[in-house]
């Protein structure tokens, strides 16, 4: 079976369905495949915190407005250390907040307006194959029929272990990245919040987060090895940790609860250059990857596809070509600046395998730093919300 569209989309995440969302609302039409079922998409629990610019996104351009309804507007969050609570005021440092609202809800929301709005996305596809030169998908659908979708242009929003991305030849490709020497135990528990905004907690025993979902489940995560085996933990040893790492003598302690779900989430800074190759355009984590400790992955694959559509739309409508090389450049300029960010969080906030006295010291002291200043805090608000400076 053959179909004939102007863009093809590979992946049904957050930037595959916004990016064929937004070229909609310009008359563009695109087809979306996945390898994922939607409910396995839906049951994968991801992160939970959108800028501001984000939300506005989702709201301002028809997806839903459930984000401004059922989210949770947030104006700072604490970072803590020596046991004692400092809070950032986004709101008062940069004049923005950001909202706590489930990556799995905004997927949600996407799929339900692409097909309230007869977009044409196809789920639990499998054996998947792109072209670049003469542009085009081929994969078996979820009936197993095989299917050839010819686009004028091919985007690559397949995830961290993106197909697409390979098609860039590697003479001509850079992968820039690093390692951590830890990952994070990732619970969701049922329980009442344990606090109104995030905990970013720092401690001798290692980094946790203590982060929310409903009036009923929250979701915590705390530093572990990146070789820990969740489904040895029990529940109390869960426990035990998590409130070892937030312990302080203001006497803070957590609402405890069954733990419904636990996962150990390993993650890396990653960065594919160029993000253009040909008639192939990469978006979200297919090109780049951050630790999640900057809140900042979903949030950056939505900015990827605004400057994707717009881009888009000059090549296609307007026949300006030439728009699409400016992709790449406009959208690695914000990259790379969550990159240095979600880097910065992380390497502050984590307990470094080999640290000694004086690195501990010295983290001490960055956090003292940042939250002891203006200029400090309002570093962080900015990173956090997402308000660079242009
Ligand atoms: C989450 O709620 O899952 C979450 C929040 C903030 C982060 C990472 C994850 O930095």
């Amino acid at each position: 079976m053959m179909t004939r569209t102007q863009v093809g989309i590979v992946g049904a995440g957050p930037a595959g369905l916004m990016l064929s969302h937004l070229l909609s609302l310009n008359g563009i039409d695109s087809v979306v495949i996945d390898n994922r079922t939607r409910l396995e998409i839906e049951n994968t629990v991801r992160a939970g915190i959108l800028e501001a610019d984000s939300a506005r996104l989702l709201a301002d351009t028809g997806v839903s407005d459930r984000v401004l309804r059922d989210g949770h507007p947030h104006e700072g969050i604490d970072l803590r250390f020596g046991g004692e609570s400092h809070r950032i005021d986004f709101r008062a440092l940069v004049g923005e907040s950001v909202w706590l609202y489930p990556q799995t809800d905004v997927f949600v929301d996407l799929a339900n307006a692409r097909s309230r709005d007869g977009g044409d996305v196809r789920f639990g596809v499998r054996d998947t194959c792109v072209d670049v030169d003469a542009p085009a998908i081929r994969f078996v659908d979820s009936d197993g029929v095989a299917q050839e979708v010819r686009c004028d242009l091919l985007v690559g929003a397949d995830g961290s272990r993106s197909i697409c991305r390979d098609q860039v030849p590697e003479a001509l490709r850079t992968f820039s990245f690093r390692e951590y020497p830890f990952a994070w135990f990732g619970i969701i528990t049922q329980a009442p919040r344990s606090a109104e905004e995030l905990v970013y907690a720092h401690s001798p025993r290692g980094f946790a987060l203590i982060s929310q979902r409903t009036e009923t489940h929250q979701r915590m995560y705390f530093q572990c090895g990146p070789e820990t085996d969740a489904a040895v933990w029990s529940d109390d040893r869960i426990w035990e940790e998590l409130q070892a790492r937030v312990a302080g003598p203001d006497g803070f302690t957590l609402k405890e609860g069954p733990i419904t779900e636990r996962t150990v989430l390993r993650f890396r800074s990653f960065v594919a250059e160029p993000m253009r190759y040909g008639n192939l355009l990469l978006a979200g984590d297919a090109a780049h990857t951050v630790p999640p400790t900057g809140a900042k992955g979903l949030n950056l694959a939505l900015a990827d596809v605004r400057v994707l559509s717009e881009v888009v739309e000059r090549a296609l409508l307007k026949n300006d070509r030439d728009a699409l090389d400016e992709y790449g450049p406009r959208a690695l300029a914000r990259v790379w600046k969550a990159q240095h960010f979600s880097y910065w969080m992380t390497t502050m906030l984590h307990a470094l395998p080999g640290a000694t006295d004086f690195d501990v010291r010295r983290q001490l002291g960055e956090l003292r730093s940042v939250t002891g200043s203006e200029a400090g805090s309002r570093f962080l608000a900015e990173g956090y919300t997402g308000c660079w400076p242009a």
